[in-house]
């Protein structure tokens, strides 16, 4: 973890291995200009440049960063996290941060840009390994881990400049964490251990329970039970529970947390397969989430729900024509075994009903529809509730964590409703508006309760390359908008 504080220093003289100095306009150029004019600085959108301090700076390396000439807290955020990995590139551990936050809020993300931006998931690389005796030639290149940041800025003695940082450094640590497990080989990250990292992360804040598979079998969790059929790897039921004195109202959460989408008996082809070790994020999302709640003490009751299962084929696996039975007592006829992700999220949202929330968000990389629609950026908001709706999207818009909503249109309804042998059809056997079919499948299971549905299918795993704070691989997307979420329940009512 990057330690973050904060100061009122100047760029120059502040002590670090990099300065990050963001480039607002010519007259930001100060005494850097004849150095930004030697590397090509033009400040277009996006652009980062490197060069030595020298004599300008008492930092080793200067990473210059082009800014609009009022950055908004995303831009802050993109900005600090390009800036740390252009520093990491230079060989950078410490850094001091001079993007000019026009207020707390904005040092607060810049913080939390820092903090995501240098995020690394090198558990499997040899070349971590301490001890490692090299078998290859060339010795891997070394790979730097920010110590420290310092933020600059005029608010730095403020007491709700520290409570920014402090929260950014809570929500940060959780988004890394979803990363982590999102990134982790699905080999080793299978339902029983996945509930049992989730069970050590969780902390003396949230109350963990465990239900293996005999004890959903006594307790009809008939669509996580049919998902998980195919698996040796058992599935788990887990919930979690942070429930303060004086909490203003109550939250439930539920996260699919498949730890490995083979697509089962309508197996997928290899090619996508290849990253469907990413989809448990929701759950990780939703876990994570909870903690930093719990951890920035918000006044909100949360009750989270993580409905782990392994698709996988075999001669157990449910079949296509099979009929589930589900929690809420609905029979589910199962027609493509690929679409897993809403039977269990079936059960792990009667279960949310019978908490009696006020609320309730899923958290799922449910639908490649969702992909197509809105890009691989771009997470789907769908719901049973334009109020509520309209909050998560709020919320997302706070957090940064780019979200649009879509309709469940109402033809979708009686195509839900549409099995010949059971009371719910599982798959509509046209492909269109598959994201929405889907969320009104969900939608049969969350009764009156106001619902919103987070389809993370796109943005939850980063197949290009490193961009703003966002690395490759998984991204712990959903954590800052479901922490964002709390935090404006918790101050509305
Ligand atoms: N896990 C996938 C959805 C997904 C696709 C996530 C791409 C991330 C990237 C989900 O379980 C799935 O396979 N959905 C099917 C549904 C279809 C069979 C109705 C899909 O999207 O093709
Ligand atoms: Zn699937
Ligand atoms: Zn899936």
């Amino acid at each position: 973890m990057v330690s973050v504080s904060l100061s009122t220093s100047k760029p120059t003289t502040a002590r670090a291995d990099a300065l990050i100095l963001g480039i607002r306009s010519d007259d930001d150029r100060d005494v850097f200009a004849p150095s930004l004019e030697a590397v090509g600085f033009t400040g277009e959108k996006g652009q980062v440049v490197t060069f030595p301090g020298g004599d300008l700076a008492r930092a080793r390396v200067v990473v210059a960063v082009a800014m609009p000439s009022e950055p908004t807290a995303e831009e802050l955020r993109r900005a600090a996290g390009e800036g740390v990995r252009a520093a990491l590139k230079a060989s950078a551990t410490t850094v001091a941060v001079a993007l000019h936050p026009a207020g707390v809020h904005e040092v607060g993300a810049i913080a939390e840009g820092v903090e995501l931006g240098a995020y690394k998931y090198d558990v499997y690389k040899s070349s971590n390994r301490s001890s490692g005796r090299g078998k290859g030639k060339a010795k891997a290149k070394k790979d730097v881990t920010l110590i420290s940041a310092v933020v600059l800025s005029p608010f730095a003695r403020q007491s709700t400049a520290t409570r920014a940082v402090d929260r950014a450094a809570t929500v940060a640590g959780a988004v890394n964490a979803a990363r982590n497990w999102t990134n982790t080989p699905p080999g080793d990250l299978r339902p029983p251990a996945f509930a049992d990292a989730i069970t050590d992360y969780a902390g003396d804040k949230v109350k963990v329970t465990v239900w293996d598979e005999k004890r959903m079998a006594k307790e009809n969790c008939g669509g996580i039970l049919g998902v998980g059929a195919g698996s040796d790897a058992p599935p788990r039921l887990v919930c979690l529970t942070y429930d303060p004195p004086g909490a203003n109202g109550h939250l439930a959460l539920v996260g699919k947390g498949i730890t490995f989408d083979s697509g089962g008996l309508s197996i997928k082809p290899g090619a996508s397969m290849q990253t469907m070790k990413l989809d448990m994020a929701g759950a990780a999302a939703v876990v994570a989430a909870t903690v930093a709640i719990a951890e920035l003490e918000l006044p909100v009751k949360i009750t989270a729900f993580a409905c782990i299962a392994e698709n996988m084929p075999s001669g157990t696996a449910t079949r296509p024509g099979d009929v589930l039975k589900m929690r809420s007592g609905a029979t589910v006829e199962v027609l493509n075994t690929d679409a897993e992700g809403r039977l269990v999220l079936g059960d792990g949202l009667a279960l949310a009903v019978e908490a009696k929330p006020d609320h309730i968000v899923d958290v799922a990389t449910l639908t490649g529809a969702c992909v197509v629609a809105l890009g691989d950026r771009t997470a789907g908001i769908l719901g049973n509730d334009d109020d509520f709706r309209d909050v998560v999207f709020a919320a997302s818009k706070t957090s940064g964590e780019a979200m649009w909503p879509l309709p469940i249109v109402e033809e979708m309804k009686e195509k839900v409703n549409s099995s010949n042998v059971a009371d719910l059809r599982q798959h509509n056997p046209k492909p269109a508006g598959g994201t929405l079919f889907a969320a009104a499948f969900l939608r049969e299971f969350v009764g009156d309760i106001p619902w919103a549905h987070l389809d993370i299918a796109g943005p939850s795993f980063n197949d290009d390359s490193a961009r703003g704070y966002t690395p490759k691989g998984g991204t712990g997307v959903g954590v800052r908008t479901l922490v964002q979420i709390a935090t404006e329940l918790a101050e509305t009512r």
